[in-house]
């Protein structure tokens, strides 16, 4: 459920209507609503209820600083994967120990800064990457905790682009190497083994996938136990898929999904950690856009729009669905028509859909991308020099900008050109 409805036949975020948000700030944009950010989070809370455990919103899908202000005020804490999203998560105000370092390759810079500034514990991708950490640790005195990221084998079934948890994907370590690494962990300096951590995929429509990549977990912490480490966090990662339509797409609920982690894990009295992204934030968010012009084709008509690819990358990038609606709600018995949706950058690929039944609009008419709110802003890019696109945030019956437009004077800006030309 989000709050994106229509009142009195106008589109609105809560209680704003999103042609004010449009006249105020101009299209086209990403607007946020608290009350489903909020809603999302709670779900997954509620559904580890029982359990010790922390939820921490994965960053990359939604970075905005104001998003994870809201998000740690509720008691998330954060899965970052970068120098820079450490930065937002403290930025915003989380603390150290709500923060998890995630990603492939941390460099020594990141893992100094995050070990400086503190972290919850280090998800490790590699044996490099552990002997990275426990040198650095080292140097500076301190101990890192580290979970290692096991790659269980586990088919996600999901997009390829998103799927992690197979062992041809460059992610974790294999599951039968566990065991090797871990020993390998005890016996250095400067680091301190506090867990175990899988993530297999984004976007996964079943649950399956992941009971049998936790099941796989829960072998290996009993045996790594044996071994004599001291498994007490399990972190689980993200990836509980979404409905992108609003017809016939069911996921599993959080309920679901936490009632499965509790079964699978639950008597192992570890804490549990899970990492979701898309679920909390991407039907938090809609991407406003206006039609430029309508273009009549042989044999298809375009509706041309003031957003692109650069915009909304993931059409073009995963060939992804994103319902898009009409802004005014078409009076009842409006005839649609199919237009291939574009944008105006110059590759064929800036295509939101194509044939898609939309009600008749005309030149100015807003549209609305729903199921924005993850991967969309922070996957945004300046190709064509479009400057990046503002985000605006709706709590109840006010909104704020919590990211400007940026002029083209700061655009150009960054650019210098040496002095021998
Ligand atoms: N934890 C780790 C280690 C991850 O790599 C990811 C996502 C998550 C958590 C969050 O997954 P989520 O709950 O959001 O599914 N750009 C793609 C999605 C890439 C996901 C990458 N990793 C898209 O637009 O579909």
């Amino acid at each position: 459920m989000d709050h994106f409805l229509y009142k009195d036949g106008a589109l609105h975020a809560e209680d704003v209507a999103i042609s004010e948000i449009a006249a105020a700030v101009g299209t086209p944009f990403y607007v946020y609503s608290a009350a489903t950010l909020t809603r999302h989070f709670q779900l997954f809370d509620a559904a580890l209820e029982g359990t010790d455990h922390l939820v921490c919103f994965a960053i990359k899908s939604n970075s905005n600083l104001a998003v994870l202000k809201l998000l740690g005020n509720l008691g998330a804490g954060m899965d970052v994967v970068s120098g820079g999203e450490y930065r937002r998560a403290r930025a915003a105000g989380i603390p150290g120990e709500r923060i998890v370092f995630s990603g492939v390759g941390k460099t020594r810079e990141e893992i100094t800064l995050a070990l400086t500034g503190g972290v919850r514990q280090f998800n490790v991708e590699s044996e490099p990457e552990l002997r990275a950490i426990s040198e650095i640790a080292s140097a500076l005195g301190v101990v890192a905790p580290i979970a290692l990221r096991v790659n269980p084998d586990v088919d996600a079934k999901t997009h390829e682009k998103i799927a992690t948890g197979k062992s041809e994907n460059k992610f974790g370590i294999p599951i039968a190497k566990a065991r090797a690494v871990y020993a390998e962990a005890a016996k250095l300096s400067g680091i301190a083994v506090v867990g175990v951590d899988v993530h297999i995929g984004s976007q996964l429509t079943e649950l399956a996938p992941f009971e049998a990549a936790f099941t796989k977990v829960r072998d290996l912490t009993l045996a790594l136990r044996e071994d004599g480490h001291d498994i007490r966090r399990l972190d689980l990662g993200g990836g509980l898929g979404i409905p992108y339509t609003r017809s016939n797409e069911a996921p599993p609920l959080p309920t679901e999904y936490g009632a499965m982690i509790k079964r699978v894990l639950g008597d192992l009295g570890c804490e549990i950690e899970i990492e979701p992204g898309r679920l909390i934030s991407g039907n938090a968010g809609l991407m406003v856009s206006s039609v430029i012009y309508v273009k009549e084709g042989e044999g298809r008509d375009f509706l041309i729009l003031d957003a692109a690819m650069n915009d909304l990358v993931r059409p073009s990038m995963y060939g992804a669905h994103h319902d898009i609606v009409p802004v005014v709600e078409p009076a009842a018995g409006t005839e649609p028509a199919a237009f291939d949706i574009v944008g105006p950058v110059c590759e064929t690929g800036d295509t939101f859909a194509k044939g898609r039944n939309m009600t008749p609009l005309a030149s100015g008419d807003l549209v609305a991308f729903r199921s924005a709110g993850a991967y969309g802003a922070v996957m945004s890019s300046e190709y064509n020099s479009r400057p990046l696109i503002p985000e605006v945030l709706v709590e109840g019956d006010h909104f704020a900008v919590i990211r400007q437009r940026p002029s083209f004077e700061e655009m150009l800006s960054r650019d210098s050109i040496p002095v021998w030309l």
